[in-house]
């Protein structure tokens, strides 16, 4: 089967699938994207991501390339297309073709891509292994709540992960606190017992995983708190985890080669995701 992809107004073969050289999201990493999660062939939390996309085109003022209503249709064509039970679908939109220049072009040509992959169904013990993570210097611009295509630090932080055979690196700013992972936010359940995650602001992506978590957290009677945490905090935790849509909430059970707890995934991380795994079957209700 040969896959689709979507391309400024038109379903392409995937191969062929291609855009401009003066595309600004080539020349200048000039756009926005998001990642949204397919379920059962369903789009887990699409409203909040589209929350999150039109606030990211807002900061950046890049104009939609169709009107809003629109894409929800063309994510479930792509999808439908590329016969995505389970998996993702990937939508990117720059500011469009315009000769090289830093300033912004006078014209709003925003240009939209939107391809889907496949990925194996959630299983909630696949994702109850206990993965390592390391830590890394944070060396990103300011603006980390936008989801810009902007990832090059993302990339080398994500690389040295691989080269450590870990599964992903979490940023250290430089009063030594935990922001958020390469691709995915940071928790941890500290000494004291209590659920924390960094609080949003311009430090960290709101990630739409994280805001389900910390529902979650709150219909549970959970004590959390978004709050920054230390290394040591994290070092010396009951439990550690990350979560983003393709991660769902994995559990990390070594920081810098060190155990978390007793190094095995904890309990919490197991329950929170169970009942993530919840929240994403209640969805497919929702559409039918
Ligand atoms: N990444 N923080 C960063 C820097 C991210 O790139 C992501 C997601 C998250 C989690 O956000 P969410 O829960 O909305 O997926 C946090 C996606 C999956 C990616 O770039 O592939």
């Amino acid at each position: 089967m040969s896959r689709i992809a979507y391309v400024n107004g038109c379903y392409v073969p995937h191969n062929n699938a291609a855009v401009h050289i003066e595309d600004r999201g080539y020349q200048f990493s000039d756009g926005v994207y998001e990642v949204i999660a397919v379920h059962k062939g369903v789009l887990i939390d699409e409203a909040g991501h589209m929350v999150r996309l039109e606030r990211s085109l807002r900061e950046l003022e890049i104009a939609w390339p169709v009107a809003p209503r629109a894409l929800g249709g063309i994510m479930r064509q792509v999808a439908r297309r590329n016969h995505i039970h389970d998996g993702i679908v990937y939508l990117q939109i720059t500011r469009g073709v315009a000769p090289r220049n830093h300033a912004f072009p006078d014209h709003q040509n925003s240009a939209l891509v939107i391809t889907a992959r496949r990925g194996a169904p959630f299983d909630p013990e696949q994702a109850r292994r206990g993965v390592d993570v390391i830590t890394i210097p944070e060396i990103r611009w300011r603006r980390r709540d936008i989801k810009t295509i902007s990832l090059l630090p993302n990339c080398l932080g994500k690389q040295q992960a691989v080269r450590a055979g870990a599964y992903e690196a979490w940023f250290v700013d430089d009063q030594g606190l935990i922001t958020e992972g390469t691709s995915s936010n940071a928790w941890i359940v500290g000494a004291d017992g209590v659920l924390r995650t960094r609080h949003v602001g311009n430090q960290i992506l709101n990630g739409i995983t994280r805001i389900s978590v910390l529902k979650i957290a709150a219909d549970l009677g959970l004590e959390f708190a978004e709050e920054a945490f230390s290394v040591p905090a994290a070092k010396a935790a009951r439990e550690a985890f990350v979560t983003s849509t393709t991660s769902f909430v994995k559990a990390v059970v070594k920081i810098d080669g060190g155990a978390v707890a007793d190094g095995k995934p904890g309990e919490l991380a197991a329950t929170l995701l169970d009942r993530y795994g919840q929240h994403m079957n209640r969805q497919l209700a929702d559409v039918q």
